[in-house]
């Protein structure tokens, strides 16, 4: 009787929105393509569009000049000069930008729970592996959390997810605390673990259309690199045994990927493998326009990595040609970088797998 009369509250609770919703329903839409509504978004600060600086505003820089300074023209609460590769992704699908969880959510409920400083494992675990502690309290399963309960009535076989990266916190901050190699090596295993309880989660709600990113290829981003001098590097010049962890971490993805689409034929998945793309990159960088591959155009976030307080003299000066740098701050990259590497992901199929782009033939960029 106790579960009959949950049942029905629940039938209530979600079919009265639903019906309003059918109603107020908008014509379709001019565009040829399938669409895909509403869009959600998962990760650390590559993938925040704005929920760091409402939900810790003391700790974050991208709500401060120069921050947003060559799309936006003001800063938005994103990691960058402008965009970042989810804004590419979902203006070539031609849905505009996702709005952060922590403001008002999009008209078709849209909503991007990515949070900057971020970690895939939870406070507990990675204190526990690790000895570190993250900047926020948000990890992988608390975005999750937040999801289920956005969208316990939504309709999610035209949704789109974006899973963005996440674990790089896990391991950077792991290596900036100086542990050795051995100690990030031992978080592989229950990151890629997380990850993959996340997709099944997702897809056990009814998710049919999900975007996978691999990390960067941390050993060339200049936080670390520069922590590591010394170490060994590789022919791009970014530091080998970092980099090592995130081809590993990459590995452990694409195979999950793999599986979960030989598992559930019914689900498009794709992964991007996005260090792959960012050599491809580093190695054809006057293709792409690109003259300065580690350096970044903007130093001001290093400073308080350096254990010097904020102080908003303090290289706030960005570089004048940010469409030439691969680095915005050190830590994330440029708007015209994440544009290369979207593109790559949208046009290029050495890039993705198991199969071929679901998104490819729908997206203009
Ligand atoms: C954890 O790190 C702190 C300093 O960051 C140190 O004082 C402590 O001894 C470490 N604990 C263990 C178990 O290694
Ligand atoms: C986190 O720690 C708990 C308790 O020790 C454990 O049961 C769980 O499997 C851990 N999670 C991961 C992803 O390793
Ligand atoms: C901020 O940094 C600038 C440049 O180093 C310095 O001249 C100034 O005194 C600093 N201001 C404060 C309040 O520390």
């Amino acid at each position: 009787m106790e579960s009959f009369r949950k049942t029905l509250f629940l039938f209530v609770l979600c079919s009265l929105p639903s019906k309003i919703n059918a109603i107020l329903q908008s014509p379709p839409s001019p565009f040829p393509c399938q669409r895909f509504s509403p869009i959600y978004a998962f990760g650390d600060s590559i993938t925040d569009t704005g929920n760091q600086v409402r939900a810790f505003p003391a700790l974050t820089m991208a709500w401060r000049p120069p921050y947003g300074q060559t799309y936006f023209g003001r800063p938005t609460g994103r990691y960058s000069d402008g965009r970042l590769m989810l804004d590419f992704l979902t203006t070539a699908l031609n849905e505009g930008l996702i709005p952060p969880h922590f403001a008002h959510p999009a008209p078709d409920g849209s909503e991007n729970f990515a949070v900057g400083g971020a970690t895939a494992l939870d406070t507990q675990n990675l204190s526990t592996i690790a000895n570190v502690t993250a900047p926020t309290s948000i990890y992988l399963d608390l975005q999750i959390s937040y999801f289920n309960g956005d969208t316990s009535c939504a309709k999610l076989s035209d949704a789109l997810v974006y899973f963005g990266m996440i674990g790089v916190n896990d391991y950077v901050l792991t290596f900036l605390a100086q542990r050795p190699a051995s100690v990030v090596e031992r978080l592989i295993n229950p990151v890629a673990r997380t990850i993959s309880t996340a997709l099944s989660n997702i897809i056990s709600h009814g998710v049919k259309h999900i975007v996978v990113q691999g990390q960067f290829p941390i050993g060339c981003v200049y936080v670390l690199t520069n922590a590591l001098r010394g170490s060994k590097t590789d022919r791009n010049g970014c530091i080998e045994s970092a980099n090592l962890i995130s081809h590993e971490h990459n590995r452990r993805l694409k195979n999950a990927v793999s599986a979960i689409a030989r598992k559930h034929t019914d689900v498009n998945i794709v992964f991007f493998d996005t260090s792959a793309a960012y050599f491809h990159i580093l190695e054809n960088a006057q293709l792409f326009g690109f003259s300065k591959l580690h350096e970044p155009c903007y130093t001001g976030i290093l400073h308080l990595f350096a254990g010097v307080s904020f102080n908003a003299s303090l290289g706030a000066e960005a570089c004048s040609n940010p469409q030439n740098y691969v680095s915005w701050d050190g830590i994330h990259l440029t708007d015209g970088m994440y544009h290369a590497l979207m593109k790559l992901f949208l046009t290029d199929p050495r890039f993705v797998s198991p199969s071929s782009n679901f998104l490819s033939s729908c997206t203009h960029i």
